[in-house]
């Protein structure tokens, strides 16, 4: 049965450092330009709360959510919480984990259609040992071995997303 790990994989304090140099690295890059930051719900609202708050540059914050096929990991569809412009913004993804690679592919061809002004990907986990599809975030906050983690907004069966640091599940 996976139980939770007693070591910490990343702690509150780098967490927070992290955060507070790619808010800064991004609010140079949009400097003079109006941020919509669109966080995929649900592992990366924290990561979205903490970030805005280091932002110099104005932003807005969308949410939306991708549903999965029932017969395997496959993303099907994008959910829209509430339907926002994306043809000419600059919009940033965040992502709380980018793993095979295969949601935020399909999410970029998705939402590259409606033709925004610029597309990046900002995501706070890599674990590049993972990935299927070729992709690399614009902004990474930290590479990580491939293991299961949890905490600051990741989850095992809905728990653990309080944990204000980050974690990982032994099998
Ligand atoms: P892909 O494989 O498409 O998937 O890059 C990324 C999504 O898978 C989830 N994921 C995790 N969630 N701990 C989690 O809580 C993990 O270690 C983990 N690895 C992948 C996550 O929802 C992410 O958006
Ligand atoms: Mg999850």
């Amino acid at each position: 049965m996976a139980e939770l790990s007693k070591e910490v994989l990343l702690t509150a304090e780098q967490l927070a450092k992290r955060i507070e140099e790619l808010a800064e690295e991004i609010s140079r890059d949009y400097q003079g330009r109006t941020l919509t930051a669109v966080c995929i719900l649900k592992g990366s609202f924290v990561t979205l709360a903490d970030l805005i708050r280091k932002l110099t540059c104005p932003v807005s914050c969308e949410f939306i959510r991708v549903s999965l096929s029932d017969e395997n990991d496959t993303p099907r569809e994008v959910q829209y919480t509430t339907p926002f412009e994306i043809a000419g913004k600059d919009i940033l993804l965040i992502e709380d984990i980018l793993d095979t690679g295969v949601t935020l592919n399909y999410l970029i061809n998705q939402l590259s259609e409606s033709g925004p002004r610029s597309l990046r990907v900002l995501v706070l986990l890599d674990k590049s040992e993972a990935r299927k599809v070729e992709i690399e975030a614009d902004y990474t906050g930290f590479k990580i071995p491939n293991r299961f983690v949890v905490g600051y907004g990741l989850d095992f069966n809905e728990r653990y997303r309080e944990l204000p640091y980050i974690t990982w599940m032994k099998s």
